[in-house]
């Protein structure tokens, strides 16, 4: 099958001068459309998995498609970087103009989009993230909530199919990551394809799908559900889980014999209160 979206085919990289490899040979697809969200610990080589994406690292060994073409054909760099945007973690180092923008407008200006075209574009992509009214602000005078949303419309402006993200939130205050987690969530609803990684489990909870790296291979993919009830697994690699699954887990060994798959607070309270024998909380109010 050669159709999926992005296809990795046992990738390998080893940084030059690094002891180990930093991937180990890792088989993904991803599917059009989807929200993929990637855990594991520091290290692990999620970053180094997201670089993939879109050629800012090419394999040592294996082979990156997206849309079925190979990440090391040259001729399908620009084409691919217009295809897959990343957003890191620092806004800063992400700002490359002194007007919010212009700077959104940077990207697709390289990619010489016609100026009406552009300012389409910008308009919509900084509506997208709510940033339209500080379009002629100086992106060094915003929050990092609204550095990071701004980053975010850069890459939208191009019109990728695929939005990479390495842990957008990572540098934000409560606020700051409240913001970006409600953009993330209406650029979902465009349908485009999104690659998140974090470290915070309440931001994986709604995935299509979770992938758990360790030591530079697939520990575990799966729906978010499925993923979290491998609880023992997950702590035997020093992983660990929402803390609905914590308290699921820990009233097990108690006893009870409740779904770890309730990842939300509802749902938590939900399974708690029907083996207490209470049925759901709606019918014991
Ligand atoms: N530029 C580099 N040169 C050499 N080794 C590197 C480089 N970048 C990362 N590494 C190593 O590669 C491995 C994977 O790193 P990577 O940054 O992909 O992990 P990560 O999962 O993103 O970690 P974190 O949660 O800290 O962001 C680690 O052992 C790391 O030390
Ligand atoms: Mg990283």
């Amino acid at each position: 099958m050669n159709d999926a979206f992005i296809r990795l085919e046992q990738v390998h990289y080893h940084y030059p001068d690094a002891p180990a490899e930093a991937l180990r040979g890792v088989d993904l697809e991803i599917a059009r459309g989807s929200f993929v969200a990637v855990l594991g610990h520091n290290g692990s080589g999620k970053s180094t998995l997201a670089k993939h994406l879109n050629a800012i690292l090419l394999p040592t060994a294996g082979r990156v498609l997206v849309n079925g073409r190979d990440t090391a054909d040259e001729d399908g760099l620009l084409e691919l970087r217009r295809t897959v945007g990343m957003v890191f973690q620092n806004p800063d180092n992400q700002m490359v103009a002194n007007v919010v923008e212009d700077d959104v407008a940077f990207a697709p200006e390289n990619l010489g989009v016609p100026p009406a075209e552009i300012r389409r574009r910008v308009d919509a992509a900084l509506e997208q993230v709510g940033m339209y009214a500080f379009r002629l602000h100086a992106p060094h005078m915003l929050s990092g909530g609204q550095k990071q949303r701004v980053a975010i419309a850069g890459v939208i402006a191009m019109e990728p199919q695929c939005i990479v993200l390495d842990e957008p939130t990572a540098m934000l205050d409560p606020a700051g990551r409240r913001e970006v987690l409600a953009a993330m969530e209406k650029l979902r609803r465009t349908g485009i394809t999104i690659v998140l990684i974090t470290h915070h489990m309440d931001e994986v909870v709604d995935a299509d799908r979770l992938i758990v790296m360790s030591q530079g291979r697939i520990l575990a993919d799966g729906k978010p559900p499925q993923v979290f009830s491998q609880v023992e697994e997950l702590k035997a690699h020093a992983l660990s889980v929402p803390a609905t699954t914590e308290l699921l887990y820990r009233l097990n060994h108690r006893g009870f014999s409740l779904p770890l798959g309730a990842l939300s607070v509802d749902a938590c309270a939900d399974a708690i209160a029907a083996a207490l024998g209470r049925g759901s909380r709606d019918t014991a109010r």
